[in-house]
């Protein structure tokens, strides 16, 4: 089963409560919220107040990708902003397992994302607590960039990590998605799609057909 995340960062900013509406009824299954301060990251995007905006527009889940530093200042906000899952960078935080636990405390879905240049050995001891991992398939920042193949053999790897858990985690993609990376990512043992360029194009009439084109090779 393939899940779809489209990212609203490559949506209409002015128009992100009708975007999110459009989205949702074109069979996205989660909506992802690029969350970017300036400063873990170049880009800087929205919070807390645009979340909690945007909540009443859909009901699928609001997948939250933090790429913030000191997260563990924000994790509250977010989940009363109206997040159901929330991802941290391991890169972010000294403490990952306290930050996964404060997620986990706040009521909310916990996920662990991993820059490009990240091995995945820094999951072995948070995965036994971890509802989802993010591999970046490029760097974190922003939309439209190119895949990186050399990401695939490390979604293999956590995928064998995963099954050793006998836990369901979910495993995330997010960059460089299209409908020639994702039958790539999908066989390398990725089961939830992250994509905005790839999504958010030919205006909303085309979001059905643009969710289709990256889940039919699955089927
Ligand atoms: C990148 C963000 C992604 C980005 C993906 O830092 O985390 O979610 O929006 O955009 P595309 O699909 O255009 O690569
Ligand atoms: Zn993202």
């Amino acid at each position: 089963m393939i899940h779809i995340a489209p990212s609203i960062l490559s949506a209409d900013f002015a128009r992100l409560g009708e975007e999110v509406r459009a989205v949702s009824a074109a069979g996205a299954d989660m909506i992802h919220v690029d969350v970017m301060d300036g400063h873990f990251v170049p880009n800087l995007t929205i919070g807390p107040a645009v979340i909690a905006a945007l909540r009443p527009h859909t009901t699928l889940p609001l997948d939250v990708h933090l790429m913030i530093s000191n997260p563990e200042a924000h994790i509250e906000s977010y989940a009363k902003a109206g997040a159901d899952r929330i991802t941290v960078h391991a890169e972010a935080t000294h403490h990952l397992d306290r930050l996964v636990a404060q997620i986990h405390a706040s009521g909310k879905k916990a996920g662990v994302s991993l820059c490009p240049a990240t091995p995945p050995d820094v999951l072995e001891y948070i995965l036994h607590t971890t509802d989802l991992v993010l591999v970046m398939t490029v760097n974190p920042g922003f939309g439209g960039q190119a895949f990186l193949p050399s990401q695939l053999p490390k979604i293999t790897r956590i995928r064998e990590m995963i099954a050793r858990t006998g836990r369901d985690i979910l495993l995330q993609v997010d960059g460089g998605i299209t409908p020639t990376t994702a039958p790539q990512v999908f066989k390398a043992g990725a089961n939830v799609l992250v994509a905005g360029s790839a999504i958010f194009h030919g205006g909303a009439s085309a979001y059905a057909s643009n969710i289709a084109e990256l889940k039919k090779v699955y089927v």
